[in-house]
């Protein structure tokens, strides 16, 4: 039995932190672990502008405890205003790596979104120019589709047509949650990309709903079926250089999602890697975490792989179920199972 795992220093290409109290609070759960991390854009109000994006920058930069190395990859919120032109300067300064589609209402503070796709086909455009990819949250949002099924109806209606109309645009569908979205990204041609949570790959809607609602549990897009399930386990531990690891650890406090009408987002940052090791050893594919977490990312995004390295051993540990941070705690994620592994040391270098 394998007791002890060294992988390259893991990336996060998909993750929350928020802004000012927030901020300061959940960047060491990743910061601890993460060498870089793709940061959503979805603040209130977004951010749009490679200025905006830059000032983030800063204030990331400015919360980060002294002696932890930890590089903010930034991105911009797509807005039917977006000016090519700032994205294309963004890009080129080397501040942004990558736009971020929300399609409007689709979820947290997604209000600024598309609905017009017509409007941002010059941004597009560019960015495929340029080279740079579109991060798609992919749902649809109109009332009359079922929000079990807004993963594969978006695949069908805006993703493949969007994907047939600029082909050289590299897209990243994140947070895949069905079979549909997996099959979709493994049978494109070069391009297109996906990411795959912690928390899809540790439950299903079963493990949100049975037995009592668990607003903890309670993501968009939302955990389906176990079936799907097992199709994000068997993509991630593929190898396949297609799927890698984004978080989206999504920090609320617990006043805000144990309530009556509760707020989507789990917070993995602080003990995805042990819970990955644990479903990866399920799956007895522990030799591909490396490629989901640390090597197939920066393949994608055109960056070099880290230096530093990420030990892991076997052992239980006890990881905090909160996080105190000043407007109230945030509860970390419960796998619902005790990962067998857990973070021995990381080195930056
Ligand atoms: O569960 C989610 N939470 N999904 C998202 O797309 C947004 C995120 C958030 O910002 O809280
Ligand atoms: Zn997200």
């Amino acid at each position: 039995m394998t007791e002890r795992l060294v992988i390259r220093r893991p990336d996060d290409w998909h993750l929350h932190l928020r802004d000012g109290a927030m901020l300061k609070a959940v960047l060491p759960e990743t910061a601890r672990h993460f060498a870089r991390a793709i940061v959503m854009p979805n603040l209130v109000p977004p951010v749009v502008t490679g200025a905006e994006a830059g000032a983030y920058r800063d204030r990331i930069l400015a919360a980060l405890p002294d002696g932890m190395t930890f590089e903010p990859l930034m991105t911009l919120y797509l807005t039917e205003e977006t000016d090519p032109e700032d994205v294309a300067v963004a890009h080129a300064s080397g501040l942004v790596k990558a736009v971020k589609l929300y399609p409007a209402g689709a979820t947290t503070n997604s209000a600024s979104g598309v609905r017009d796709f017509t409007k941002v086909r010059p941004v597009l455009e560019r960015m495929a120019e340029i080279g740079l990819p579109l991060c798609t949250h992919g749902e649809v949002t109109s009332a009359d589709v079922d929000i079990f099924d807004r993963e594969a109806v978006f695949i069908d209606t805006v993703l493949d047509p969007l994907r047939r109309d600029i082909p050289e645009l590299r897209v990243i569908m994140e947070h895949i949650t069905t079979s549909q979205a997996a099959d979709y990204v493994r049978e494109a041609p070069a391009g297109l990309g996906a990411t795959i949570t912690t928390h899809h790959l540790a439950i299903n809607r079963n493990h949100l709903l049975v037995g009592g609602i668990r607003p903890h549990y309670y993501c968009l897009p939302v955990a389906k079926r176990a079936s799907h399930q097992q199709a994000l386990r068997k993509a991630a531990t593929s190898g396949d250089p297609r799927f890698f690891l984004g978080t989206d650890s999504a920090p609320h406090v617990d006043a805000a999602k144990e309530t009556g009408c509760g707020c989507a987002g789990c917070f993995t940052a602080t003990n995805t890697m042990a819970i990955l090791a644990h479903v990866f050893e399920e799956e007895s594919a522990l030799d591909k975490l490396e490629a989901f977490a640390a090597l197939n990312g920066p393949a994608f995004y055109r960056l070099p792989v880290n230096n530093g390295t990420l030990v892991l051993e076997r052992r239980t540990t006890e990881y905090p179920v909160k996080i105190e941070t000043p407007d109230g705690p945030v509860t970390v994620f419960d796998p619902g199972f005790t990962p067998a592994w857990h973070v021995a040391s990381v080195s930056a270098e």
